[in-house]
C-alpha cells in the first residue's frame, strides 16, 4: 500500500471514531398535492411506501463461530444487473462492504466452505458505476476533498483488520438485491443502489495461499455514514437497526434488519461517538464475587467498556482482569493439568459437564443489562479437549485502554438488536433456530433461521475486525 493509501485509512479510521448520530428523517413527499385523493389511495400509496421505506429485511446466515468450526458467520448477498452471489462475512466491527473483485490476483478462488466465490466485475453488471474521487460519497468517507482529485479519477478505499489481514481497491456504485419480509416467513426481492468496495489487492490472511475458508469478502455493519445499513437507511429502506442470532447448534441463525417486536430484549446505553460498539461495562461477577476491573487514567470518570464484536471469534480482557477471572475459572478444579496450545489458548482433559465445574461470569452493563456466559459458551471442544475462550488482550485502542472485546464465543445463542436509532444494544438468551418477530409501522412478521453453511472448516482466535491504528502501520 501506498503512503496515500495509509492516510486515506488513517482518515477512514480516525473520522469514523467522532461521528455524531442522529434519528432519521424520512421525507415525506406530498405525492397528491393539490389533487383529491381517496382513502384507498392514500392508504395504497403508504402501503406502497411502508413496503418500500420501512420493511424489515432478512439476511440468511451459514457459519459457525464455534472455534473449533468455521468460526465466523457469513452471509449470502447479491450485487449487480443480473444479480450474482456473494458470499461474505458479516462483521459489526467495520464499516463497509468489500468483496473480491476482478482485478484481484491473489484473491480466494475455491474455498473450503463449499460455496462459489466469483469476483466481481464491474463490466458484467450493466447497473455498475466507478465512484468517482469528488463524489459525495468519497470526500465525505474521508472528511473533505481527496487530495489529487481529477475527473475520472476513481475513490480508493483500503482496510486492515485486526489480524493484519487487508485489502485495497476502489468503491463502485451498484444494486444490492435483498430479501424484504413482506409476510410470515415470507420475503420478496427488494433493491437498493449501494457503494462498496472493489477488494482488488488482498494481503495477509484473506490471500489465498493461506485461507481455506475463504469468503468472498465482508460486510460491514458498524455504524458510519459508510456502511450498507446506513446507506440503505439514508435510502429510506431500512431503519438503522439490526439483529443477530448466532447458532452454534446447528450452524446459522437469524439476521435481521428492522424492529424487532418479539422476544423483548434488555438494552444498554451504546457509548457515543466509537468506531465500534461499545457498552458501559459495570462489573464483572464469577461465583457471586465482583473482579476489580481497572481504572485507566484515559477513563475520566467513564469507567470501563466492553466492545461487541461477531467479527471476533473469541473473547478478551484486560491483562488484570484476565489473571483474576483466570484464577476464578479454575478454583473449583485445583488438580486439574492444563496445558497451552497455539501459544495462548489454555486447554485440558475434562469428562464431567462443565455447566457444573466450573463458574458462571456475569457482564454488569449499565441499565441493569446482564450477559450471563455460562461454562458451555466459553469452554469450546477441540481435538477431544475442553478449551478455554477468554484471552488476554494484545491490543489498546489509541486513547491506551487495554480492551475488553467480546466476540462470537459470549454473542452466540442469544439475540442481540442493535438499535442506532435509539443507540443502544439489547439481548436475551434465544433459540436461534427458531424465529423472531419484526415489524415496520403495522405489520409484525416471523422471520426465521437459516443455515447456508454446507461445510465446517477449522480456524482458531481469529480476531478480523480489528482495524490497525495508523501507528501499527507506519511502524
Ligand atoms: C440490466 O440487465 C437486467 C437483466 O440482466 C435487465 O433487466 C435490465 O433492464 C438492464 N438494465 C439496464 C439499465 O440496461
Ligand atoms: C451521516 O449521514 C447523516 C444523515 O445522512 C448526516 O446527517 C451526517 O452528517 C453524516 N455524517 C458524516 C460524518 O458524514
Ligand atoms: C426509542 O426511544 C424513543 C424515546 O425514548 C421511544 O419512544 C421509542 O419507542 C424507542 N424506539 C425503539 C425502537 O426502542
Ligand atoms: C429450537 O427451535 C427449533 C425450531 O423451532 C426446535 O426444533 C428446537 O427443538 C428448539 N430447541 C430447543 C432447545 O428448544
Amino acid at each position: 500500500m501506498d503512503l496515500k493509501g495509509l492516510l486515506l485509512l488513517a482518515l477512514l479510521v480516525f473520522e469514523f471514531s467522532s461521528l455524531a448520530y442522529g434519528n432519521l428523517v424520512f421525507p415525506v413527499e406530498h405525492k397528491f398535492k393539490g389533487r383529491q385523493r381517496t382513502l384507498s389511495a392514500m392508504k395504497a400509496h403508504d402501503d406502497r411506501r411502508r413496503a418500500r421505506i420501512l420493511s424489515a429485511l432478512d439476511l440468511s446466515l451459514g457459519g459457525n463461530g464455534r472455534p473449533s468450526k468455521t468460526g465466523l458467520y457469513y452471509t449470502k448477498i447479491q450485487l449487480g444487473s443480473p444479480p450474482m452471489d456473494y458470499y461474505v462475512q458479516v462483521d459489526t466491527g467495520s464499516d463497509i462492504l468489500w468483496v473480491n473483485c476482478v482485478q484481484c490476483k491473489t484473491c480466494p478462488q475455491k474455498s473450503s466452505l463449499k460455496i462459489e466465490l466469483i469476483l466481481y466485475d464491474p463490466k458484467s453488471s450493466n447497473t455498475s458505476h466507478l465512484v468517482s474521487c469528488n463524489d459525495d460519497f468519497c470526500t465525505s468517507t474521508y472528511n473533505g476533498p481527496v487530495n489529487g482529485c481529477k475527473p475520472g479519477m476513481g475513490c480508493e478505499f483500503s482496510v486492515v483488520y485486526g489480524d493484519g489481514s487487508g485489502t485495497a481497491g476502489y468503491f463502485v456504485r451498484d444494486y444490492l438485491t435483498f430479501d424484504q419480509v413482506n409476510g410470515n416467513l415470507q420475503t420478496t426481492p427488494g433493491n437498493s443502489n449501494v457503494i462498496f468496495g472493489c477488494g482488488a489487492s488482498h494481503s495477509g490472511g484473506l490471500s489465498s495461499s493461506d485461507d481455506d475458508d475463504a469468503l468472498g469478502g465482508i460486510i460491514g455493519f458498524g455504524q458510519a455514514n459508510s456502511s450498507v445499513l446506513s446507506q440503505l437507511a439514508a435510502a429510506g429502506k431500512a431503519k438503522r437497526i439490526f439483529s443477530h442470532c448466532l447458532d452454534t447448534h446447528r450452524g446459522g441463525g437469524i439476521f435481521a434488519i428492522g424492529e424487532v417486536d418479539e422476544p423483548k430484549v434488555k438494552k444498554s446505553p451504546l457509548v457515543a461517538n466509537q468506531a465500534h460498539y461499545n457498552l458501559f461495562l459495570k462489573d464483572i461477577e464469577v461465583d457471586k464475587d465482583f473482579l476489580d476491573l481497572p481504572t485507566s487514567i484515559f477513563d475520566f470518570g467513564t469507567g470501563q467498556r466492553a466492545i461487541i464484536d461477531s467479527g471476533t471469534t473469541l473473547a478478551y480482557l484486560p491483562s488484570s482482569v484476565y489473571e483474576q477471572l483466570m484464577s476464578k475459572v479454575f478454583s473449583r478444579q485445583p488438580g486439574l493439568e492444563t496445558h497451552t496450545r497455539n501459544d495462548h489458548i489454555i486447554c485440558f482433559d475434562y469428562d464431567g459437564n462443565v455447566d457444573n465445574g466450573f463458574p458462571t461470569v456475569k457482564f454488569h452493563f449499565k441499565e441493569s443489562a446482564t450477559l450471563t456466559v455460562y461454562p458451555h459458551d466459553y469452554l469450546f471442544e477441540f481435538d477431544n479437549e475442553w478449551c478455554v475462550g477468554w484471552l488476554r488482550t494484545t491490543s489498546q485502542s489509541k486513547d491506551g485502554r487495554e480492551m475488553t472485546l467480546l466476540g462470537d464465543l459470549v454473542l452466540s445463542n442469544r439475540l442481540f438488536v442493535y438499535d442506532l436509532e435509539n443507540m443502544s444494544i439489547g439481548w436475551t438468551d434465544y433459540n436461534c433456530s427458531s424465529s423472531i418477530k419484526v415489524k415496520d409501522r403495522e405489520s409484525v412478521y416471523k422471520v426465521s433461521a437459516h443455515d447456508i453453511s454446507l461445510a465446517c472448516a477449522v480456524l482458531i482466535g481469529r480476531i478480523l475486525s480489528f482495524i490497525f491504528l495508523l501507528v501499527a502501520m507506519l511502524a
